[in-house]
């Protein structure tokens, strides 16, 4: 196989919802604990999360615009700043939103090894946001023209950055293209005894409108294990 094993990690409340209220609680904050340790028992070379997630915890940098356009001055040819980090962190940001400060994730309690950040982005991004992620230090892979194609970006992630295994953090929209297009490997799960009934927060997976929604997915369980807190921990293979 020309791509990693991708393990999709999520934390979820009992109605399936990966986001809302629920997550304030002391039994999701306690689990969230959990999470974090399970996600660093697999000491993934890399971990994948969406635009949204890394808007709201790691790129904090000034919202400066880019105008100079698109004039291909800039080749669209990936670029990639550090070939040998011992944790990669992938952003997926195909039309290039995401203003950082820095090209590493630091250590924290959520975060046990430095990431290098790679933004999967578009050939559609402007000239300028290349330069600008080149002089950061950033390293980026082209997932597509203006649309992403996953199956590329996974068979880049495999062979420019030497990554065999990675964790998808989500969110729904990032979870559910990978599903249905059959990228998803396991999926390793935590369960908050919690609900809120919210219809606005996003379940597990979702597929976006513009894909053509193939079968449902079907999984076979490998490991039930009973948490603290009264969460579960779930471990399935899907099957093909
Ligand atoms: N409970 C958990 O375990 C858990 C874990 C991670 C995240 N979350 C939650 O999930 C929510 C959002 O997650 P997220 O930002 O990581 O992911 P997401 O909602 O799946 O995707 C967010 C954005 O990423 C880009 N994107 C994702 N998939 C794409 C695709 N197939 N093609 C093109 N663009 C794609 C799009 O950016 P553009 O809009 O810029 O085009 C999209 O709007 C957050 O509220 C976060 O708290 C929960």
């Amino acid at each position: 196989m020309n791509r990693p094993h991708v393990i999709c990690h999520m934390m979820t409340s009992l109605d399936g919802k990966i986001d809302g209220d629920y997550m304030n609680t002391e039994e999701a904050q306690s689990l969230y604990l959990k999470y974090v340790e399970i996600q660093e028992s697999y000491n993934p070379k890399a971990w994948m999360c969406g635009r949204v997630t890394m808007e709201g915890n790691f790129a904090f940098g000034e919202k400066v615009e880019f105008k100079g356009g698109i004039t291909l001055a800039v080749p669209r040819t990936d670029f990639i700043a550090d070939a040998h980090a011992e944790r990669y962190v992938i952003a997926v940001d195909p039309k290039g939103k995401l203003r950082w400060t820095q090209n590493t994730i630091p250590t924290s309690f959520q975060l046990k090894v430095e990431s290098h950040i790679v933004v999967v982005i578009t050939e559609a991004v402007a000239d300028e946001y290349l330069t600008y992620l080149r002089d950061l230090g950033i390293s980026y892979i082209f997932g597509g023209k203006d649309q992403l194609d996953l199956h590329e970006v996974l068979r880049k992630i495999n062979t420019l950055l030497g990554v065999q295994e990675m964790m998808l953090d989500g969110g729904a929209y990032l979870n559910g293209t990978f599903l249905n297009e059959g990228l998803v490997d396991e999926l390793s799960l935590l369960i908050t005894p919690t609900a809120d009934g919210d219809t606005s927060t996003q379940a597990l997976f979702a597929k976006p409108d513009s894909l053509v929604k193939q079968p449902a997915a079907r999984f076979t369980l490998r490991e039930v294990r009973k948490l603290e807190s009264n969460g579960i921990y779930l471990n399935y293979a899907i099957n093909r």
